[in-house]
């Protein structure tokens, strides 16, 4: 089974598409984390994110993989917190508009679904461009939603740091017009997919609904 969880910057798609993963047995693909280890490692090798062939050419060798709990290894080392870092949270969109990245990335991570769906099980991926792009005939789609404000109040909490909620949120607001307008699968609420608001609705509670669809449509 497939089941894509897209929508903007920190609408909680990694806190469900990780609960769901686990609740349903399947393998969780943070796909953002194979765009932020990209970014990480031009960084490192000193390339400019504005380098587009550079960047694919790295994105197409650089080997990714995933621990067991789903977290991103980069040349078999672990990847976080690093790719968490200010700095590559400032660069990652501008490498992931780059065509040539995201072909190699789309690649792997359909590569990474087919094995599972192949040993009996299968994916929640989540990212944006997984409902339109990746995995268009996933067997759900699901797009989260919050508002600004919320978002940002999450991830500066997340951090242990809410005084940064409003820092926050222009930062994330940036990040949503650059993956919103970018020519190459920007974000996008795709028409089959179930919209789910989570400014009202708990973790659990977005799990639960989450869950019961899935329940629905497994084959
Ligand atoms: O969790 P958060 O929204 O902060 O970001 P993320 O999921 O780690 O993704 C970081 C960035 O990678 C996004 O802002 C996008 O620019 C890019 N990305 C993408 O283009 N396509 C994906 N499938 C996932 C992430």
């Amino acid at each position: 089974m497939i089941i894509a969880i897209d929508g903007p910057a920190a609408s909680g798609k990694s806190t469900l598409a990780r609960a769901l993963a686990r609740r349903l047995g399947l393998t969780f693909l943070d796909t953002g984390a194979m765009y932020r280890a990209v970014t990480l490692a031009a960084l490192e090798r000193n390339l400019s994110p504005a380098e587009g062939a550079e960047c694919a050419a790295l994105a197409a060798t650089l080997r990714l993989g995933f621990d067991p709990e789903g977290r991103v290894l980069i040349e078999g080392e672990a990847g976080e917190p690093a790719i968490r870092s200010g700095e590559v949270t400032r660069h990652v969109s501008e490498v992931a508009a780059h065509s040539g990245v995201r072909r190699a990335l789309v690649e792997a991570q359909r590569a990474v679904a087919a094995a599972a769906v192949e040993a009996g099980g299968g994916v929640v991926a989540e990212g944006r461009d997984t409902t339109s792009v990746v995995f268009p005939e996933a067997d759900l789609k699901v797009f989260l939603l919050a508002s600004p404000a919320v978002r940002a109040m999450r991830r500066a909490a997340e951090e242990g740091r809410p005084e940064l909620a409003s820092a926050y949120e222009a930062d994330l607001a940036r990040r949503d017009a650059h993956d919103s307008q970018r020519a190459d699968s920007p974000l996008l609420e795709v028409e089959d997919a179930v919209r789910l608001d989570t400014d009202t609705l708990s973790p659990e509670a977005v799990l639960d609904r989450a869950a019961a669809l899935a329940a629905a449509r497994r084959p």
